[in-house]
């Protein structure tokens, strides 16, 4: 069986939580788009891991995860990555496997990144991972995929600075090079997890582009980039947060106007700690956006919804989510394309009674406070899509499971 997760929003919905939780039935993990772009935080038992290129099922001693072919790997963070793990107790050796058609991030490539988003006259705040770069090289057919780098013909056109760096990393690489539709092939037989990385508006094609990162962050990306067919995907999950948060530039229609200390934009960053893992870089916040995750739900083909970060409500009387933009005096439901039509947007904005007490402890639909619950319902009338996972806090344990993906239907 095949179960596909991807972000809803624009990244850091908690995608990592939520893989880590439904790895315990699945069989493998298989990391399917970007890079060290990516930060995904467990927590178990209060301890905290980040997780940048290692797929979120590495915890659990008997899990093989796989680093698909639509990942870009920078070796250096890699292994600084796997040396890390090492220490908290985590042994990856011989369960960790690179997709030989994944493509690798050479050192300048970061330092290009970098220097391209200075020169432009709107930045798009990338994370300097050289994400980008490696993404156009892949796509301009100069990428160096890990089925090249023992390849002596195929590097001809390779600087001896860069066959240096390759070289470096080599054997260390090689050994977990897999052929990873052949392998899922072999291995039909366990269940799957395809992690996504980002969230589908920062997907290339899906997302407010040019306020995108470069890799395939949807739903079908799994099946493109992660060694499956699109037939064989039996479920998609996407994850969103009970409010929306955005890293870096770029249209965002409910971002909060007041951010200053004591505003509510503050208060949900210091209780939701929104803070990028990557970057340390302060999320900017905003209510919910339903016109954005109904249009996530609709071009992902998403058959659940999972809801995160729902006790970050626990305390305000009140709040509020978008149904609805405003564009120059039209009311608009559809998601735009329009990078102009995005930042004109204002957010029609419905209110809801908040519930006044902690949730954190809740572990059923039927603990949650009723005001919670009719919140969920609103979420799940308005995009046609249930909400059959709700997290109540970041640890492990703090999920509410109403409907396990692991079900045939
Ligand atoms: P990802 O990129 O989608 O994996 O998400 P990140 O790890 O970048 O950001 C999510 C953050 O929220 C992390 O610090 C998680 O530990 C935390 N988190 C996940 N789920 C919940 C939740 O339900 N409630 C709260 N308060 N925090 C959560
Ligand atoms: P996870 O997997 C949130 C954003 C960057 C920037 C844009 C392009 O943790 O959800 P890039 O370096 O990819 O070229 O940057 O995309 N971005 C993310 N934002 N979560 C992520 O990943 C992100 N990965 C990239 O902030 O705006
Ligand atoms: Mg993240």
């Amino acid at each position: 069986m095949n179960v596909v997760i991807i972000g809803a929003q624009w990244g850091d919905e908690g995608k990592g939580k939520i893989v880590d939780y439904l790895a315990h039935e699945a069989g493998v993990v298989v990391r399917f788009s970007g890079g060290a772009n990516a930060g995904h935080t467990i927590v178990l038992s209060g301890a905290k891991y980040a997780l940048h290129l290692v797929p979120s099922g590495i915890l659990y001693s008997d899990k093989i995860v796989i680093l698909g072919s639509g990942m870009v790997i920078d070796p250096e963070a890699l292994f600084g990555e796997l040396a890390a793990l090492k220490e908290k107790g985590i042994d990856w050796e011989g369960r960790v496997l690179i997709s030989d058609r994944a493509h690798i991030v050479l050192p300048r490539y970061k330092e290009m990144d970098k220097q391209v988003d200075a020169q432009r006259r709107k930045p798009i705040g990338t994370t300097g991972r050289g994400i980008g770069v490696a993404y156009s090289q892949k796509a301009s057919r100069d990428g160096i995929r890990l089925a090249d780098i023992g390849d002596e013909e195929r590097l001809c056109n390779v600087s001896d600075e860069d066959r240096a760096f390759l070289a470096k990393w080599k054997d260390q690489l090689l050994p977990m090079s897999v052929n990873t539709g052949a392998y899922l092939h072999h291995h039909k037989n366990k269940w799957t997890l395809f992690e996504g990385a980002q969230g589908a508006l920062l997907d290339i094609d899906t997302g407010t582009y040019p306020f995108v990162s470069s890799g395939m962050s949807c739903a079908a990306g799994a099946a493109a980039q992660g060694g499956i067919g699109p037939r064989n995907i039996d479920r998609i999950l996407g994850v969103f947060k009970a409010y929306t948060t955005r890293v870096g530039n770029g249209p965002f229609p409910t971002e909060f106007a007041d951010d200053s200390p004591g505003s509510l934009s503050n208060y949900i960053r210091t209780t939701g700690n929104e803070y990028g893992v990557t970057t340390g870089r302060p999320r900017r916040c905003g209510y919910l956006d339903l016109v954005a995750l109904r249009y996530a739900c609709i071009v992902n083909s998403l058959d659940r919804l999972v809801l995160t970060h729902l006790d970050v409500y626990d305390t305000l009387p009140e709040f509020e989510a978008c149904v609805a933009y405003k564009i120059r005096g039209k009311l608009v439901e559809d998601f735009p394309a329009s990078i102009a039509d995005l930042e004109e947007a204002t957010p029609v904005l419905k209110k809801f009674p908040g519930w006044s007490e902690h949730i954190d402890e809740c572990r059923s639909w039927e603990e949650l406070p009723l005001r919670a619950r009719e919140y969920v319902q609103f979420i799940e009338a308005y995009t046609e899509t249930p909400v059959s996972i709700i997290s109540v806090g970041s640890d492990r344990q703090q999920t509410i499971i109403r409907e396990s993906p692991w079900i045939r239907s």
